[in-house]
């Protein structure tokens, strides 16, 4: 790459519409590896904001190699709960055909790639088509191709400016059955390259977790109990936590670009903490977890979890929202619209999540009693959204069906490639302005009018704006009397050259826009790519690291000239600087939490990213249990200690709260909790009532020495 060109300068010189523009940072060099190939937007494997990501079951998308195909009773592509002949060759050949590439879609997320149970589940007569049912991390699903397939999929991609998220499974193997013991399926057994580790029936060393079924009652059920009959994985023993920090640095290292991890809500959230420190370290990805949540659902734990794990997660909140507001119409765009302000406000990063309309664990959005129009309209509205949008195959196609265990509908082999529908063009033109204008990648969201029918936004970044107007109403005439924008003066096409009913229009010098009657299902989108010539920072990725490892920050007017970033009042070494994408290393400093802040050449500072974690070293899962710890109705245990990870003796920092109901009973309580590896650390625990009053164990600190990989125990009375 040009050290001064981006693939946005590219496109921004090229105009609107150009993809496939630049092979945009060949050959960048991460520490420790082989240059990466990295593809698409600013080029960068964290920064994804102008991506737009295309969700593939592997299975249900394209039989490119027939003789890949399961014998037997595996294979039926009749029956929905089988194989139906979909592999890595099908996804090449819909690359290399163009089906893709003009969709304008730049990350291909596709199932789970590993090995899975050659057995079928008796109660759903199923087969591991969709690649859940995990047996060996780290050989590839035999039926999906063979290493070398993977990896010519990722070359292929590569060479498209198309990035390769694999769907990652840490949480559990296989199902397995307590009660129907010998005999059900393959028992959850593990493999670890081909060699028989563990199943659930012989397990010497306690590499799952035996405390059965979750029932869903509380945070710590989901995750120190099986997710349904699916044999949990035991990460605080050393060998499970190893493996799967192989496994996941093995693909990796195949040249994979993002990572989609399954059953976040289902997995201790520090343990999966250490986890993102030890792939960012290896080699920094876009990383983002499925925590569910149903229509309705929020929780401050999801929330939690997004700021302070290092990983980003799925936009449930987003994706039940518009579908309530324009699949099911149960609410409407006020609802939509508060949605937009809670996540912005609750979010650290809003703008590293990733929404989407439907996926293979929902009721397709597009139904046989609704007019397309609305899936068009509803695609719109994603891929102008804040966050990275997510599409699940087959939409562009109008596909339909509803989401049920024995007879997947939602989860159909692909109907058609009809690149004509107004779908396809629709995500083919929004995907090229996510690319070419940072508005759409980076914008605040602006509500600049609204009803229950009508949402019109605006989404604004450094000098480039874009305004967007809905209308959901199958027959409504809204008069829209006053409409301010951000937009100069002139006149706008619809960017959706009119596919939905969108038109041009004439903005007056101070930015308003004419009194006019706003006709029904219609969508139109107008867009300013301005020139901003002060630094202003968009996105960092990621959020967490140890002193050493790369950062990219995303943004505008960063200049061509290299300049300064700091980490708080120390400067990081700039590996590589463009006007719009810096990477830089984390510099030497304590662990701690530090504002992010980038110094033109010419002495202009942007605004500040307030709260990168930058963590006291490489981290390790440690198991602290309290016994006799009893409490007051309302009190919970808490741990703090005198290294960054613990709070650094501040009690409103300190971890927890502990758990004390599966693996341990209360008066015992757990907690596994990532620290520095290989660290001499003191530490005590607190009792705390929701008032916030602390009682602090008596005594001197617990000293303890942290160790230097694996997982440990540390037991004490209270
Ligand atoms: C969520 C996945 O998306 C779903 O399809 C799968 O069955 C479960 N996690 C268990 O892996
Ligand atoms: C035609 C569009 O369909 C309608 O929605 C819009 O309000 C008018 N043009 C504006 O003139
Ligand atoms: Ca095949």
């Amino acid at each position: 790459m040009p050290e001064d060109t981006t693939r946005r300068d590219v496109l921004k010189a090229l105009g609107l519409g150009t993809i496939g523009a630049t092979q945009a940072a060949a050959g960048l060099q991460f520490a420790g590896q082989e240059a990466r190939a990295v593809t698409g937007g600013l080029g960068s494997s964290v920064d994804y904001t102008d991506d737009v990501i295309y969700q593939i079951l592997t299975d249900r998308f394209q039989d490119g190699d027939t003789s890949n195909n399961p014998d037997g009773e595996l294979y039926d592509p009749s029956n929905l709960t089988k194989y139906h002949g979909g592999d890595w060759r099908g996804i090449i050949q819909r690359i290399q055909d163009g089906y893709l590439t003009n969709l304008g879609v730049t990350a291909l997320w596709i199932s789970p790639p590993f090995e899975n149970v050659y057995e079928i589940h008796p109660d759903y007569d199923s087969a591991a088509y969709h690649g859940f049912w995990i047996r060996d991390l780290k050989k590839p699903n035999p039926y999906f191709g063979d290493m070398s397939d993977f990896k010519e999929l990722v070359s292929v991609a590569h060479d498209n400016d198309i990035k390769i998220i694999i769907d990652f499974v840490p949480n559990h193997s296989n199902p397995a059955s307590e009660t129907d013991g010998d005999g059900f399926m393959e028992e959850g057994a593990l493999y670890d390259n081909g060699s028989f580790v563990a199943d659930y029936d012989n397990d010497p060393n306690n590499y799952f977790r035996h405390n059965g079924g979750t029932d869903f009652s509380s945070y710590e059920d989901g995750i120190y109990r099986n997710l349904y009959d699916l044999a949990d994985l035991d990460v605080s023993e050393t060998y499970i936590d190893q493996y799967l920090k192989e496994a996941i640095t093995k693909w990796l290292d195949l040249g994979v670009d993002g990572i989609r991890v399954d059953a976040v809500k289902h997995m201790p959230p520090k343990w999966q903490k250490v986890m993102m420190e030890t792939i960012y370290n290896h080699a920094p990805v876009f990383t983002f977890g499925e925590w569910f949540l149903g229509s309705g659902q929020t929780s401050q734990r999801y929330y939690e979890f997004s700021n302070d794990s290092g990983m980003n997660l799925l936009d449930f909140r987003f994706g039940q929202k518009i579908r309530d507001v324009l699949r099911d119409r149960t609410d409407d765009f006020n609802g939509l619209h508060n949605v937009i302000q809670e996540t912005k406000s609750e979010h650290q990063q809003v703008t590293s999540q990733v929404p989407f309309l439907d996926n293979h664990d929902m009721d397709r959005f597009t139904t046989a009693s609704a007019s397309t129009t609305m899936t068009d309209i509803a695609l719109a509205v994603l891929l102008t959204s804040r966050g990275t949008p997510a599409v699940y195959y087959g939409t562009e196609q109008y596909m339909t069906g509803a989401n049920e265990s024995g007879n997947p509908e939602n989860r159909k082999s692909m109907t058609s490639f009809d690149t004509s529908t107004t779908a396809y063009a629709v995500i083919s033109k929004l995907a090229a302005l996510r690319q070419s204008n940072p508005a759409i990648a980076y914008g605040d969201t602006q509500q600049r009018w609204i009803n229950g029918d009508v949402y019109i936004y605006e989404r604004e970044f450094g000098d480039n704006a874009v305004v967007v107007a809905v209308n959901r109403s199958q027959d409504t005439w809204y008069d829209i009397n006053t409409l301010q924008t951000s937009l100069p003066g002139g006149s706008y096409a619809d960017v959706l050259d009119g596919e939905v009913n969108g038109w041009t229009v004439s903005v007056n010098d101070d930015g308003s826009i004419d009194q006019f009657s706003f006709g029904p299902h219609t969508v139109s989108v107008w867009a300013h790519r301005g020139d901003t010539t002060t630094p202003t920072l968009g996105h960092v990725g990621p959020t967490i690291g140890t002193p050493g490892t790369t950062v990219t920050l995303g943004g505008e007017g960063f200049g061509s000239t290299q300049g300064t970033v700091r980490f708080g009042s120390t400067q990081g070494t700039v590996q590589t600087w463009s006007d719009d994408r810096i990477d830089v290393t984390i510099p030497s400093v304590a662990g701690g939490f530090y504002d992010v802040t980038v110094e033109s050449s010419s002495g202009t500072t942007s605004t500040a990213f307030n709260g990168f974690e930058v963590l006291s070293g490489e981290q390790v899962t440690v198991r602290f249990i309290v016994d006799d710890a009893t409490t007051e109705t309302g009190e919970n245990v808490y741990l703090t200690g005198n290294v960054h990870e613990l709070g650094n003796w501040d009690t409103s920092r300190a971890v927890g709260p502990f758990f004390n109901q599966v693996e341990y009973s209360y008066p015992t309580w757990y907690y596994d909790v990532n620290v520095p590896a290989g660290q001499d650390i003191e530490f005590k625990f607190i009792k705390e009532d929701s008032s916030g009053n602390v009682t602090w164990e008596s005594g001197s600190n617990h000293t303890y020495t942290t160790p230097t990989t694996g997982t440990a125990e540390f037991r004490t009375t209270w």
